[in-house]
């Protein structure tokens, strides 16, 4: 159960604290943004059979917040061949240009390029690695819930896949944005204690503090580059999960800023076509203990 102790602990007093997702009732309750129409831009809004198997995969989302227990997907074929087009395409941009521990880390969770990865078998290998965990939703949740979660060491994770129309275009978060952005960078031990401390944050912010640790989660966890090896690589998963920002994020139409935390914050992002700017971080460690400071200016 959620305990007071838990909700008002600083961050360092629970920094590997785990528990079953089983036991959070909060999940029963998750507010979701408005997820029962897709939006008329999505490539799949009208496709009856590609609606039906996105609720389908929904449902199995829903199902774990009775159980707790993840339900892999058996992706079908045309599924296979989504993630198989744009991790092909991807690959050798990320071998230049993705940060070195990602590139490390999605190796050891068994992210390839031929299959779809699972779940349940990314979540054991993440316990493992910093205790962090998954837990599968079935759509966009609002800010302060999302981040919250990360208090918790657990990333809210979608399971379907985009429309085949446009494999390197999503609207929304799905599996290729969640595993081949999101989760690897989940294995790094400084990354996930920053995510975590964001998390600690969101449950106590307010309104005004939401919007900029908004800002802060976009220019890290999603658009974030860093300092590696003397370059600048990226570790966002808005970059490393797209052609398109993966190249612009290097080329010489973006902007790309030494990462200050209070420029940061007060930096409202959009979601533009191609992200104007980025911010980059000498290393997850600065970027854990940069956080840590404004966190403790806010509690
Ligand atoms: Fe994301």
């Amino acid at each position: 159960m959620v305990t007071d102790t838990l909700l008002t602990s600083k961050p360092d007093s629970i920094e590997t604290f785990t528990i079953e997702a089983a036991d959070l009732p909060a999940f029963e309750d998750m507010p979701f943004e408005d997820i029962e129409e897709l939006p008329l831009e999505h490539p799949g809004a009208k496709d009856p059979v590609y609606r039906e198997r996105r609720d389908y995969i929904a449902s199995l989302a829903k199902k774990f917040r009775e159980t707790g227990e993840i339900t892999d997907v058996d992706y079908t074929e045309e599924e296979q061949d989504v993630w198989r087009f744009v991790a092909s395409e991807l690959e050798e941009l990320h071998q230049e240009k993705a940060s070195p521990f990602y590139l490390k880390a999605k190796k050891n969770l068994g992210i390839r390029n031929d299959r779809i990865p699972q779940l349940t078998e990314m979540n054991k290998r993440l316990r493992d690695t910093t205790g962090f965990r998954l837990a599968p939703v079935e759509g966009l949740v609002n800010t302060r819930a999302f981040l919250s979660w990360l208090s918790w060491r657990v990333m809210l994770s979608t399971q379907y896949i985009r429309h085949h129309s446009r494999p390197g275009y999503t609207p929304e978060p799905d599996i290729v944005h969640e595993a081949m952005g999101h989760i690897p960078m989940f294995t790094n031990p400084a990354f996930s204690d920053y995510s975590q401390t964001i998390g600690h944050a969101a449950r106590l912010a307010t309104d005004d503090q939401i919007r900029q640790l908004g800002n802060l989660y976009w220019y890290t966890v999603e658009f974030g580059l860093v300092e590696a090896e003397g370059e600048i690589k990226a570790y966002g998963a808005g970059i490393l999960s797209s052609f398109r920002e993966m190249k612009h994020a290097f080329s010489d139409e973006a902007e790309r800023r030494p990462f200050v935390l209070e420029e940061v914050i007060e930096h409202d992002f959009t979601y533009s076509n191609l992200q104007p700017v980025f911010y980059v971080v000498p290393s997850y460690d600065f970027l854990k203990k940069e956080t840590r400071r404004y966190i403790e200016t806010m509690m």
